[in-house]
This record gives structure tokens, sequence and C-alpha cells, in this order.
């Protein structure tokens, strides 16, 4: 029996910390969003996306939607990489399909308010209450090479070419922006850890933008620098590194970071970075498109990643996010098929 002290065992934690679970946890990035109907319902309720990231009651409902429907193992905080910019000064917009658009502020320099973001730890303190103790609760940030690509990219620009432009044009003003965003990224993930996060999830979605002479220093030593400034003040928090873009060398930086966990992402095979982190947990990389592809297909797939990662801590998970056109029963038959066919050891 368990007493009433004892911290309870999550699944997800528990795999971060380096124990393979019999069955591995699941949980989907994006796995609260568009594909719901019920996000999509709650989401007309607000004009703008930033206002309904910042309600800390709709943030939790958001959260808990997927949990509710699916029994995932762990929620992941209903919010947006962009709040960071937000809270550094930046205008931040979500048109309706034109994505992101965010503006640096003119004639004065970034500096990081915070408080601005409260609404988010409160949305993490209601959707912590509002779970069940075994399940995990992520909070995320997006890492400071991802987010400076959508702060310096102008409207409409495809691939970040502004913003790579403007790095290459100005390398000591981005090293500048780089380490404030490094300074605000850590400060936003020890708010949510303090707030109730038991994992933090580090998203470098923009990864395989950054050329390889740039690399060290605007994605491997910041990432080194959050994780490390968490691992120091938030040690029983657990860090996963998502790094999209990078390939096989992916597993190389993750053994420079040194998170709990590394996401894999879809173009990059399970196997190769299983011989290259040694005992690492992983995560991932079942590609997001096998969602629409035949259930007989998708099953095998999913078979494909538990088999690779056999023997090893591993957390299942996508290559990206869910895609709006996903349909909810397929969801539900990953879910089954990772549950029933989990290969034990
Ligand atoms: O994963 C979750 O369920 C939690 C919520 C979450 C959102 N964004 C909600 C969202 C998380 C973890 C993010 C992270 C995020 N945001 C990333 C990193 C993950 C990744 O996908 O690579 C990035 C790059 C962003 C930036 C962003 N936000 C884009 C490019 C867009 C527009 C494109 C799109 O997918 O719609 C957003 C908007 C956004 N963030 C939506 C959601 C549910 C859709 C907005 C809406 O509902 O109107």
């Amino acid at each position: 029996m368990r007493l009433s002290k004892d911290p309870p065992k999550r699944a997800l934690h528990e795999t971060l910390s380096g124990r393979r679970q019999p069955v591995p946890p699941i949980w989907l990035m994006r796995q609260a969003g568009r594909y719901l109907p019920e996000y999509r319902k709650l989401r007309e309720k607000f004009p703008s996306f930033v206002e309904f990231c910042l309600h800390p009651e709709a943030a939790c409902e958001a959260t808990l939607q997927p949990i509710a429907r699916f029994d995932f193992d762990a929620a992941i905080i209903f919010s947006d990489i962009l709040t960071v910019p937000l809270a550094l000064g930046c205008a931040v917009g979500f048109g309706k399909d034109s994505g992101p658009a965010v503006t640096l502020p003119e004639g004065t320099p970034l500096s990081y308010a915070q408080d601005i973001l409260s609404p988010v730890y409160e949305g993490i303190r209601l959707a912590r209450a509002g779970l069940a103790p075994e399940k995990s609760l992520l909070g995320f940030c997006g890492l400071p090479w991802t987010l400076l690509l959508y702060m310096y990219n102008l409207p409409g620009e495809k691939d970040f070419a502004s913003a790579r432009r403007r790095i290459a044009m100005n390398r000591a003003e981005a090293e500048r922006h780089i380490d404030l965003l490094t300074d605000a990224c850590i400060a936003h993930a020890k708010a949510q850890a303090a707030a109730g996060a038991d994992v933090i999830q580090l998203f470098e979605s923009w990864g395989g933008h950054a050329p390889l002479y740039l690399r060290r220093r605007f994605c491997v030593e910041p990432a080194m620098r959050v994780v490390a400034a968490l691992r120091e003040s938030a040690p029983d928090v657990r860090t996963v590194w998502f790094a999209k873009g990078f390939g096989e060398a992916v597993g190389e930086y993750a053994s420079q970071i040194l998170p709990h966990g590394l996401s894999v992402d879809a173009a990059t095979p399970l196997d190769a970075v299983v011989r290259r982190t040694d005992g690492m947990a992983l995560q991932g990389n079942l590609d997001p498109y096998l969602l629409f592809a035949p259930e007989e297909r998708l099953q095998e797939e999913a078979r494909a990643c538990l088999r690779a990662t056999q023997g090893i801590p591993y957390v299942f998970n996508l290559g990206h996010g869910v895609l709006p056109q996903t349909e909810t029963g397929k969801v539900q038959k990953l879910i089954e098929t990772v549950r029933e066919g989990a290969c034990p050891g």
C-alpha cells in the first residue's frame, strides 16, 4: 500500500529518470489542438489566440481535454512558445492561415517582463489540481534559435529567409538576442516548474535551419545552459529536448546538452540515435502523417518504434505535432496499439 506521503509514481517522470516502464507512457505533441472538436469549440470564444493562451481557466480546460478523451499519460500545458517573445516586448499575432507574425519593438531594446506570463503559471496550477496524481504535467519553452527565427522574420517570408539574412548581417546583435532569450527561457521554465510542471520540454523546432557554423553558439550552448539551470534549481524536474532537423548528429548534441530525454524527429532513425545516446531516455518519432495511413500501416510503424527502443527508457510520441486534420479515431487506435503491443524488457 502506498503511504499518502509518498510522491505518486508517474510513468513519464519515471521513464525520464532512466527507469524503463513495461508499457511506455504516451502523449503527443500538440495533443491539445484543432483536431479535437471540443478544442475548436473552446477556441471560438476567443477572437485572439494570445488572449486564449493567457486565460488560465481556458488554458487549463484545453490542457485537460485530451486527457479526458484519450487518457494520455501526461498533459502539456496549453500555451505557445511565442509567449516568451511577447514577454520580451514583441507584438505577437496569429493570422487565420498565415501562421504567427512576430514584430520586434521599434526603438526600444528587448526587456523581459515575466509578469505578463503569470496567467500561464496560474493555468499550470489549475491543470495540476485537475489532473490525476499519476499523470505528469509538462511545461515547455521554445529554445532561443527557434524563437529568434520567428522574431526576426518578416511577414510572408518562407523558410525564415529574412531572419537568416539578418543573423548573417548582424551576428553580434543576434548573439546578444540569443543570450537574452536564453535567460528568458530559463526564467520561464523555472516559473513553470515552480507552478507544478514536473517535466519541461524544450522545443528546437527549427534546428534544421541552423547552419553548422552557428549550431554550437546558437543551439547547443543555449540548450546546455537551460538544462543545467533546471537541473540545479529544480532537481526533481525532468527535461526533454525536442530537436528537429539535426539528423543523426542529434545524438551527439544531446550527449553534450544532457537533457533527461531526447525527443527525436520523424526523419531520424530511432535505432541510429539509440546507439549514440547511452541510456538517455528517448521519445518519438512516429511520423504525424501516419495518422492518415490505413490502420494496419499505422500499427506496423508504431510497433517499429517500440522494437527500435527495446530495453531503453522510451516515451511514445510523434516526430512532430498532431496535424489539425487528424481523425480522433486514429489517435485512439494508436494509443491502443502502444498499450497492447508494448515489448516487455
Ligand atoms: O502541444 C500542445 O498541445 C500544447 C500547446 C502548444 C501549442 N503550440 C498550441 C498552439 C505547444 C506545445 C506549442 C508549441 C509551438 N508553437 C511550437 C513548437 C512545437 C512545434 O510544433 O514545432 C511552435 C513552432 C509554435 C509556433 C506556432 N504556434 C505556430 C507555427 C502556430 C501556427 C501554426 C499552427 O499550428 O496553427 C501556432 C499556433 C498554435 N499554437 C495553435 C495551437 C493549438 C493553433 C492556433 C489556433 O488554434 O488558432
